[in-house]
């Protein structure tokens, strides 16, 4: 694993951002999974800015997203979907037809997972996916627990992420309870990953995932198997690594 020290959320969201139109510039159809919470808005913010600076070109892009809660609508303000257009996809001209996030709505919860896998699959992988990463070690929505899942599936949301999640939300009680996640074996079958973290909350899971040892109860140790991870961490969220 590489990681990347640098000083500001700003220079995360700057070097994520290049991560992105790098890989963009070597191929024009990438296959990019995409993160939602705070800390990748700010790397959304600069790829729209290099957009219409003319830096980058999304046409030919497919993206699939890690994760969408279960009984929000697609148009409630704080579902995925919204959050995404909000950041992105509104102001990029990604086809909106290659746009993937997990639907959600009144479909078996079962049938949109094996059915988001497929895509996944029939796109041939992700190329890049970027990662943010929970206080309790969680990717995606993949909890801690004593065993994990590899491909997309519904997940009960642990106590600690429906506790940070809050703050999103009038009360606790609005945040939903399950979520459909990409499992660890989709996100782990990406060419790169991409980790970025800011903030002194993060440093234990930062630490954790790093330590040279693996556990489904920090399930982005996981990500130590990968041979292409780089972790971009603020001051803050690495100040407990070595
Ligand atoms: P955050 O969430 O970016 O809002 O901190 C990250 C995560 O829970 O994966």
């Amino acid at each position: 694993m590489e990681i990347v020290k640098v000083d500001s959320y700003e220079e995360v969201s700057q070097k994520a951002a290049e991560s992105v139109a790098g890989l963009l510039h070597r191929k024009q159809d990438a296959v990019i999974g995409l993160a939602t919470g705070s800390t990748p808005e700010g790397m959304y913010a600069r790829l729209v800015r290099m957009y219409r600076e003319n830096e980058i070109d999304f046409s030919s892009v497919s993206t699939f997203n890690l994760d969408e809660y279960l009984g929000l609508s697609r148009d409630h303000p704080q579902s995925y979907h919204t959050y995404m257009h909000r950041h992105f996809f509104d102001h990029v001209n990604v086809d909106p037809e290659r746009i993937n996030i997990p639907r959600c709505g009144d479909e078996p919860p079962e049938l949109v997972c094996r059915d988001y896998e497929k895509k996944l699959k029939d796109a041939g992988g992700l190329d890049l996916q970027i990662l943010g990463i929970g206080t309790n070690g969680h990717v995606g929505f993949n909890e801690p627990a004593a065993y994990l899942y590899t491909d997309t599936h519904v997940v009960d949301l642990a106590e600690e992420t429906i506790e940070a999640n809050s703050r999103f939300f009038k009360s606790r009680e609005e945040v939903p309870g399950k979520a459909v996640t990409m499992g660890v074996g989709s996100i782990m079958g990406a060419a790169r990953i991409v980790l970025l973290a800011s903030g002194r909350s993060k440093a234990k899971a930062i630490r954790d995932m790093c330590s040279g040892k693996i556990t489904t109860f920090v399930p982005a140790s996981l990500l130590q198997l990968h041979k292409d991870v780089t972790i971009i961490a603020d001051r803050e969220a690495a100040r407990l690594l070595p």
